[in-house]
């Protein structure tokens, strides 16, 4: 696997893999690697000849009181296992190298990007939108995948590819869990053991509840908010949201029709956990 640090490197490889005509896959990641971002590399090696990931702990998406300086990371382990998934090319990239001192551009993708996670985290999502629509416009892949885990980030960056007419085609990948259900995330490693417990409580009421609300469509909200309580009587200090949205616009709905998700963001002590479930 070739490793590249500067955006002039990246663009001399994927020239000489054009030039022979291979189609490229491109996977970003902030790092601190596990199986979910592998199974995007998997989804990327389906569709192109060569894959590219990225690692790249974006500043701008996080908050001033977030965990940018202690967000998890250990390059050395992530080379090896990208080294062992056959992955072309790794691009990482320098804060300098993405964010020159003149930086003074932001992608904002109106209405989608205030919903959830943009209410709670204002300005997440344009840095998002922002560090995504350079990653594309260096390595001007053929497709990029994403995880459902972040659907509203999925959502959000479909929406930039389309209105800006990138030409890049963008798949999702399922989420991968653990054995109990806790959807892999590379901040599962703030959570202490006895959080560890309570996590999995997140996926079996996202579940339980898109039981109730199939036997029982007219009473959503009602069902959202027995959830929402179930999450603090488990443990969870505070939930941001329990919502069913339509997949498409992430406005909130009161009847099922077929393209609808419940959302939930939930806090422990070590760490705020989002998940997603498909109605
Ligand atoms: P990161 O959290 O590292 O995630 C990188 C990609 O892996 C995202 O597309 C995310 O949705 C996906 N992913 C994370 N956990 C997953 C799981 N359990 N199953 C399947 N896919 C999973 O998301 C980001 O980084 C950043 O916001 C980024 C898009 C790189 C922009 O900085």
């Amino acid at each position: 696997m070739k490793v590249v640090y500067s955006i002039e490197d990246l663009r001399k490889t994927v020239q000489t893999w054009r030039k022979s005509g291979e189609t490229i896959a491109l996977i970003p990641t902030m790092g601190a690697l596990h199986d979910g971002h592998l199974s995007l590399v998997s989804i990327g090696r389906s569709y192109c000849q060569r894959t590219i990931v990225t690692i790249f702990v974006n500043p701008t998406q996080f908050g001033e009181n977030e965990d940018l300086a202690t967000y998890p990371s250990d390059f050395i382990q992530d080379k090896k296992i990208l080294e062992k998934a056959n992955v072309d090319l790794l691009f990482a990239p320098s804060v300098k190298e993405i964010y020159p001192s003149d930086f003074a551009t932001q992608i904002s993708v109106k209405g989608l990007s205030q919903e959830m996670c943009g209410a709670i985290r204002p300005g997440h999502f344009e840095g998002v939108a922002t560090v995504v629509t350079k990653l594309f416009l260096q390595a001007l892949p053929d497709t990029a995948i994403f995880g459902e885990k972040d659907f509203q980030q999925l959502q959000v960056i479909r929406r930039l590819t389309a209105d800006l007419n990138i030409p890049v085609k963008i798949i999702s990948g399922p989420t991968v869990r653990d054995a109990d259900g806790l959807a892999l995330s590379s901040r599962n490693s703030y959570l202490s053991e006895s959080e560890l417990k309570i996590a999995p409580v997140l996926y079996s009421t996202l579940k339980s509840a898109a039981q109730a609300i199939k036997a029982n469509n007219s009473n959503i909200e009602h069902i959202c908010e027995g959830a929402l309580q179930s999450l603090l009587t488990a443990g969870f200090l505070s939930v941001d949201y329990f919502d069913v949205r339509d997949e498409n616009t992430m406005m909130t709905v009161t009847k099922i029709k077929g393209a609808e998700r419940i959302f939930c963001a939930a806090h422990l002590k070590g760490a705020r956990l989002i998940d997603n479930f498909k109605l």
